[in-house]
């Protein structure tokens, strides 16, 4: 039988990092490639407590087993709002949350409402492939503008602007970004936001690692500073607390809410509720940022002791960012160098390292940055893996 596939996915390739974890079967290979949280950072004993109270109560229980609503567990609704709103100015009186299947597919549904094929989304280059690819398969045409150490390049974002066709969305990871770690400046958030507004342009800011800092000072998000309705904002638990639960949340205008909604009801119907109960009691009884500031001393130290094996023993010729939070570095290759054939060369040393190429808007384009993880590996490994 020959299978013929919808033209939406034919474009669609695997995605490289998930061909690099089935590489990772070896357990000699050092992985700087992953994109996970350290399984340190679960909260283990805690999440045993609260699900074996929740199947030991007839109630609790069947509620966790039976089918629920699509905008998410009312008592999480609640304290993600409030916590957006008392923590991060996040959330106006014409905005709406809805809780989504990890922050994955608040992306996915906010390009299924919003665009129809031959569309524009502008983002960043390189960007996060699980997006890139997300968008791909509703046919829409995608414009990498370049990152600089502070943020997308302005010039060129208002040139996609004013050239492209139908541009939708501006999509931004603005702070960590995935893959390279750089944090938009708060001068370049304000800018991008009047763009946004000038060109009458909705902007989808995903920050799944806005709250791993370990230096430096918090940003306000674009989302604080929406006042017109126009930034549609992703966040996740995936990185703060797990991320097999699978719980994410999109906080958007009430119209654009109301839309995924919808097109949620013919996705998964609604977000796994039992471990939506589980979110909700976790930060009902413990301190959420106790427990993420565990996570950032965590990564902090990761970080550095990444940082210091580059700085010790990498040729100066190969450049790198110095993250204040989040999970990744970014290097960069001397210019003319090819990643994806330096990750061969490494994964024959037995280290495996993302190259760039994976992150482009591009296919097929040559790149000289490549991505490194340090959430993952040991800290033998992460001293082993860079030497
Ligand atoms: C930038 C970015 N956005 C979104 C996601 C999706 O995360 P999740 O669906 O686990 O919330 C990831 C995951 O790695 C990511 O790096």
């Amino acid at each position: 039988m020959e299978y013929n596939f919808s033209r939406s996915m034919s474009n669609l390739k695997p995605s490289a990092i998930r061909e690099i974890f089935k590489s990772l079967t070896d357990p000699s290979i050092i992985s700087f490639s992953a994109g996970n949280p350290s399984v340190e950072s679960f909260p283990v004993k805690e999440i045993g407590e609260i699900s074996k109270e929740i199947f030991d109560s007839p109630t609790l229980s069947a509620q966790a087993l039976q089918y629920s609503i699509t905008e998410g567990y009312s008592p999480l609704i609640t304290q993600v709002k409030n916590r957006l709103k008392n923590k991060f100015n996040i959330g106006n009186d014409f905005d709406d949350l809805i809780i989504t299947s990890g922050g994955q597919q608040g992306i996915d549904l906010t390009c299924k409402i919003l665009c129809n094929e031959n569309d524009t989304i502008i983002c960043e280059k390189p960007s996060f492939i699980g997006s890139l690819n997300a968008f791909r398969s509703y046919g829409v045409n995608l414009y990498g503008v370049e990152l600089r150490d502070d943020g997308m390049d302005i010039e060129m974002l208002e040139n996609a602007l004013k050239t492209k066709n139908n541009v939708k969305l501006i999509y931004t990871i603005s702070t960590f970004q995935n893959p390279t770690g750089i944090t938009t400046s708060l001068e370049k958030r304000k800018q991008i936001y009047s763009l946004a507004k000038k060109y009458n342009v909705l902007i989808l800011e995903d920050n799944p690692y806005g709250e791993l800092r370990f230096s430096g000072e918090d940003i306000p998000t674009l989302k604080s500073l929406d006042t017109e309705g126009i930034v549609i904002y992703s966040g996740s638990f995936s990185k703060i607390l797990s991320a097999g639960m699978r719980v994410g949340f999109l906080c958007a205008p009430k119209p654009i809410i109301s839309k995924v909604v919808v097109a949620k009801q013919t996705n998964d119907v609604h977000t796994n509720i039992f471990f939506q109960m589980i979110c909700s009691e976790f930060i009902k009884r413990y301190n959420l940022d106790d427990h993420i500031a565990n996570i950032r001393k965590l990564y902090g130290r990761k970080c550095k002791i990444m940082l210091d094996s580059l700085e010790s023993t990498v040729d100066n010729r190969i450049k790198f960012t110095r993250p204040e939070g989040g999970i990744f570095f970014w290097c960069s290759l001397p210019e003319g160098y090819d990643s994806a054939e330096f990750a061969k060369v490494c994964i024959n040393n037995k280290v495996a390292i993302v190259p760039g190429t994976a992150f482009l808007t591009e296919i097929g384009q040559s790149e000289p940055g490549f991505r490194l993880n340090y959430s993952m590996p040991t800290d033998d490994e992460i001293v082993k893996g860079i030497t």
